[in-house]
Formats: C-alpha cells, sequence, structure tokens
C-alpha cells in the first residue's frame, strides 16, 4: 500500500527546485499530482520527468488564477487532498551582489560594517517579494481549504524559509515575507485544526536549487552550517512527503527545520 494511495496533491513551484522534488516524491508515494507553475514549460517537463499526473498554469501571486487552477485540478483528478505551497522568489539579483560586495569590504577592512539594506529598498521590491511569497500563500492556501473544509480532510504544508526564523540583514523584504507565512500557517492550523485539516511550515535552509544558484554567497551560508553541505532537494521532499501523510497526524502548525543545523530552535 503506497503511502497516498491516490489522494489528490497540490504542489506550486514544481518547475524547479524543491517544488519540483516535491511533485516527484509524492508522485512516487502514490498521490495523484497537480504540478503547479507560473512556468508551464518547467511545470510540464517535471510532469514528464515524475511520470504522472498534470501540469498546471498558474501564477500564485493572482488570486483570479489561482482559484482557476484549483478549480481545474477538481475537474481533473478530484478534489485536493494535499497541497505542498512551495512556490517562492527571492531578492533580486542586484540587491544580493550588493549585499555580497558589502560583506567583501568589510572582510578587507574597507568601509563600514553598517550596510543600508532596508532604506535602500525600494517600493517596488518590496511589493514583488511580499505579492508572491506571502499574498501568495494565502491566495493558494484558501482556494484550497475551500476545498478540504466541506470535506473534513487534508493535510498543507506551505514554506518559509530559515531567513524568517531569525532575520536575515539585507533582504529584510524576503526575511518578513517569510516569517509572515510562518505566522499565517500557524494561525490558519488553529482555525481548521477542527476540521480535521493539519497545516504546518517547513523552513529550508542552503539546498541546492537554481534559487541558491543565484545567491552570490552561498558558500558563505554552507560553510557557516553544522552539517557542513547544503540539502540536495529530494532530502526536502522527504521532509514534505512526511508531514503530508498519515504518518505526521499528531504534528499541527510546526515549523519544521530543515537546514543542517543552521538555526537551531
Ligand atoms: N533553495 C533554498 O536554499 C531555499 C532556502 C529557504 C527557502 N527556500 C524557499 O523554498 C521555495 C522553493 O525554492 P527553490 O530554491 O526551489 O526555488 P526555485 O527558484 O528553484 O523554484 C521556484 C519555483 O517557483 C516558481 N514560481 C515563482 N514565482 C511563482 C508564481 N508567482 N507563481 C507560481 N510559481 C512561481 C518558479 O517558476 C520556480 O519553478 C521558495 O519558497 C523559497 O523561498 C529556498
Amino acid at each position: 500500500m503506497s503511502r497516498f494511495g491516490g489522494r489528490v496533491a497540490v504542489v506550486t513551484g514544481a518547475g524547479s527546485g524543491i517544488g519540483a522534488a516535491v511533485a516527484r516524491r509524492l508522485t512516487a508515494d502514490g498521490a495523484l499530482v497537480a504540478a503547479l507553475d507560473v512556468d508551464g514549460d518547467a511545470a510540464r517537463a517535471t510532469v514528464a520527468d515524475a511520470g504522472g499526473s498534470i501540469a498546471v498554469v498558474a501564477d500564485v501571486a493572482d488570486p483570479g488564477s489561482v482559484d482557476a487552477a484549483v478549480a481545474a485540478v477538481e475537474q481533473q483528478l478530484g478534489p485536493v487532498d494535499l497541497l505542498a505551497h512551495v512556490a517562492g522568489i527571492d531578492a533580486d539579483r542586484a540587491l544580493k551582489e550588493r549585499l555580497a560586495e558589502h560583506r567583501r569590504a568589510v572582510e578587507r577592512g574597507d568601509g563600514e560594517r553598517g550596510f543600508r539594506g532596508l532604506v535602500d529598498l525600494t517600493d517596488e521590491q518590496w511589493d514583488r517579494v511580499l505579492r508572491v511569497n506571502l499574498d501568495g500563500t494565502f491566495y493558494v492556501v484558501r482556494a484550497t481549504l475551500r476545498v478540504m473544509i466541506p470535506r473534513r480532510r487534508g493535510a498543507i504544508v506551505t514554506t518559509a524559509s530559515t531567513a524568517g526564523m531569525s532575520g536575515n540583514a539585507g533582504v529584510a523584504h524576503y526575511a518578513a515575507s517569510k516569517g509572515g507565512v510562518r505566522i499565517l500557517t500557524q494561525s490558519v492550523a488553529r482555525e481548521v485544526a477542527p476540521f480535521g485539516i493539519r497545516v504546518n511550515t517547513i523552513a529550508p535552509g542552503a539546498t541546492a536549487t537554481p534559487m541558491f544558484g543565484r545567491t552570490p554567497d552561498g558558500e558563505r551560508l554552507v560553510a557557516g552550517t553544522p552539517i557542513g553541505r547544503s540539502a540536495d532537494p529530494d532530502e526536502l521532499a522527504a521532509a514534505y512527503s512526511y508531514l503530508l501523510s498519515d504518518d505526521a497526524s499528531y504534528i499541527v502548525g510546526e515549523t519544521m527545520n530543515v537546514n543542517g543545523g543552521m538555526v537551531i530552535q
């Protein structure tokens, strides 16, 4: 008997990195997976690779697009039982490079230790990250719960970050978006546990994905991690599969750190 035995799962951000690994893993564990991504080619590539189910194109930052996607999944596979909401974006590359250059300058003893991260952050940079990461989590979880609550069953895992646990100088908007995901998850977990629906979040650390590849000083983060290496996305996927499964039947509102010891709480 497989872990999920034909239950219907939506995986957002399934076109790349952690989301693609989660889609593969849930498919292997017996779920019918809807691989959702704003990048349709990437979502279709994941479905071809995972060997099952359907690709769905949607922008998690657009509530109409999300609602239509959840309706399309219900029509093609049946009502959603499981949600792994993984889609998210990082701070833009120019900002991360400016931060990395600042760190190098401080190490050379050349320049002030302080970094004018927040005061130089533009409204557009703030809005872009908050819209996808925090608003997007609201839209996806809301649409899914509308299907789960009447059926009195379901499990949801959202995606936070180590940055959302203890803050991250230079990318306060990203950290705030992920801290928001965590508190949103905890609040909703309290709301819907009485309906038989479990909601938890995973806070990944340095994980070897295209997003992490865009981090200019990623090696520094990995070097500061007790385990001494980045995670393989499959190691994250194992945690999503566990929290979505009945093996985690008494775990509600938890933040699971999957970070090699980068943040221990
Ligand atoms: N990789 C890491 O080290 C790391 C660390 C902490 C947290 N995270 C979080 O894990 C999640 C996955 O990260 P990843 O490293 O796999 O990133 P990634 O960039 O490799 O993949 C993200 C996927 O999300 C999709 N996506 C982006 N915006 C979208 C939108 N508006 N609508 C639908 N899909 C959208 C992208 O097209 C892409 O396929 C993100 O939420 C990220 O913040 C990653």
